[in-house]
């Protein structure tokens, strides 16, 4: 049984004062869930982050990284950097990167192999717009996505990610995928995987998932757990989805 995984994508959200205040009430109220759960956040407040979560059962992450090690790269971070806040995670290749930078599925492949080498877990990000999904390209693009990705990696590094599918035409909009739309791609997803053995890798689902729809989503075989996105910027939702994937 893969143990639930529950993250939280704040996006360019945030300020000192209002993450004083989510993380203070995550901290108080989170216990000992049996998810694992994190907050992946701005960069510059990660340091914010670990002042606060350190001693609770909450990890924490950074939303992207650089494919260099370092050197004259303006405006990157390096993964090392990111391991000098204990970070535990970072999302690569999240949709709105793919977009609207221009991310293609090889950087994304070398930013999760530069997380990896620097002891990180990489949050990989893969899904289809609506036009894709209705044109009947679903598989072959996610495919496509994570194949990228499993061609750079060995097979000790590919165990050793996380994956995402996060459908774009879901992704702060309301519109969920169904539980079985869902379930359907995880287990190709999986089956893929499974190629490069590491088909142990928890696989989240992304996408206006919420407290009412979480339960469902996560009850799925090949669902193990959630990248929430809205919700997250709530104590209260993030809190009941840790609790439904309990
Ligand atoms: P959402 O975002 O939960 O607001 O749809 C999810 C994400 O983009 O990771």
């Amino acid at each position: 049984m893969r143990r639930k995984l529950v993250v939280g994508n704040w996006k360019m959200n945030g300020s000192l004062a209002v993450n004083a205040a989510l993380l203070e009430a995550l901290t108080t109220a989170v216990g000992t869930p049996a998810a694992a759960s994190a907050v992946c956040v701005p960069a510059p407040y990660l340091g914010q982050c670990q002042a606060a979560l350190t001693g609770s059962t909450i990890g924490w992450g950074a939303q992207d990284v650089s494919s260099h090690g370092g050197g004259a790269y303006t405006g990157e971070v390096a993964a090392t950097m990111l391991v000098d806040f204990a970070c535990t995670y970072v999302i690569v290749g999240h949709s709105e990167r793919r977009a609207m930078h221009g991310e293609s599925s090889e950087l994304v492949a070398a930013k999760a192999q530069a997380a990896l080498s620097a002891g990180l877990t990489p949050i990989v990000c893969v899904g289809e717009t609506l036009a894709e999904r209705e044109a009947g390209q679903t598989f072959a693009v996610v495919g496509e996505q994570l194949g990228a990705v499993l061609a750079l990696l060995s097979e000790a590094e590919a165990a050793r990610i996380v994956l995402a599918y996060e459908p774009v035409w879901a992704i702060g909009t309301g519109q969920t995928a169904t539980a079985a739309m869902a379930q359907e791609v995880h287990a190709q997803l999986r089956a893929q995987l499974t190629q490069k053995q590491a088909g142990g890798v928890q696989i989240l689902y992304g996408g206006s998932m919420k407290p009412d729809n979480a339960r469902e989503l996560m009850a799925q075989t090949d669902i193990d757990g959630g990248l929430i996105g809205g919700a997250s910027l709530k104590a209260g939702d993030f809190l009941a989805i840790i609790g439904a994937a309990s």
